[in-house]
């Protein structure tokens, strides 16, 4: 399963990237916003310093206005994945950036037929949501079981990227259901590494190593 960091925060991309384990990042409006910067800015420091995807969303909701929003994002460089809303332009526009080669993800995904909707307009990726699902007393981790089979019974090619990950079970899910990556905020990154038995036993090695004759 491939790790992409859902941040717009450089300094949290340089941190993922510098432990080795980072295949991409996933950006969207409001994260962008927290950072408190121009987006022109924060997109072109990702764009230098991530080789791997790095998904930029559409804001413009008209077919038209998306369209050229996503050509012009995806001109910015190869590595740039165009993010697109579920809606009923946004899966056009997948299916006219995706026969043009464009790299796509399809986010807001929240039902398997949906996730169908993406798959069948070419998309590269699928985005589902899985912490907003939990919130409202559904199960996020089911539908992305779903969507797995679904694309597996029909051989699609598009990505299920599991996004919206609140908790390290969810990646624990993710990677069990066989999805193909999951984005996940960096503090969730973070907590992956953790275990009290590896801090317990790092310890005692070090106390022990300090009673080896030089
Ligand atoms: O990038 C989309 C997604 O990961 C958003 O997560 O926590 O705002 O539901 P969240």
């Amino acid at each position: 399963m491939k790790f992409f960091v859902d941040t717009a925060h450089i300094e949290e991309i340089k941190k993922a990237l510098a432990w080795g384990i980072l295949d991409g990042v996933t950006t969207n409006p409001s994260l962008v916003a927290k950072t408190g910067r121009r987006f022109d800015d924060v997109k072109r420091e990702i764009l230098d310093l991530v080789k791997g995807p790095v998904s930029l969303e559409c804001t413009k909701m008209d077919f038209d206005g998306m369209l050229a929003q996503g050509l012009a994002l995806a001109a910015e460089g190869p590595q740039v994945v165009v993010k697109l809303p579920l809606t009923r332009e946004g899966i056009a526009v997948c299916k006219a950036l995706s026969d043009k080669g464009i790299k796509t993800n399809v986010t807001l995904c929240f039902s398997a037929n949906q996730a169908l909707l993406a798959a069948k307009a070419g998309a590269t990726y699928i985005s589902p949501f899985v912490g907003r699902l939990d919130d409202i007393s559904e199960d996020g981790m089911a539908l992305i079981a779903d969507i797995v089979q679904i694309y597996r019974n029909y051989g699609f090619k598009t990505q299920v990227l599991v996004a919206s990950v609140r908790n390290p079970v969810h990646v624990l899910k993710a990677a069990k259901i066989g999805a193909d990556v999951c984005t996940v905020p960096f503090g969730v990154l973070d907590q992956l590494f953790n275990h009290p038995l590896t801090d317990r036993g790092n310890e005692q090695f070090l106390k022990d190593w300090a009673k080896v004759p030089e």
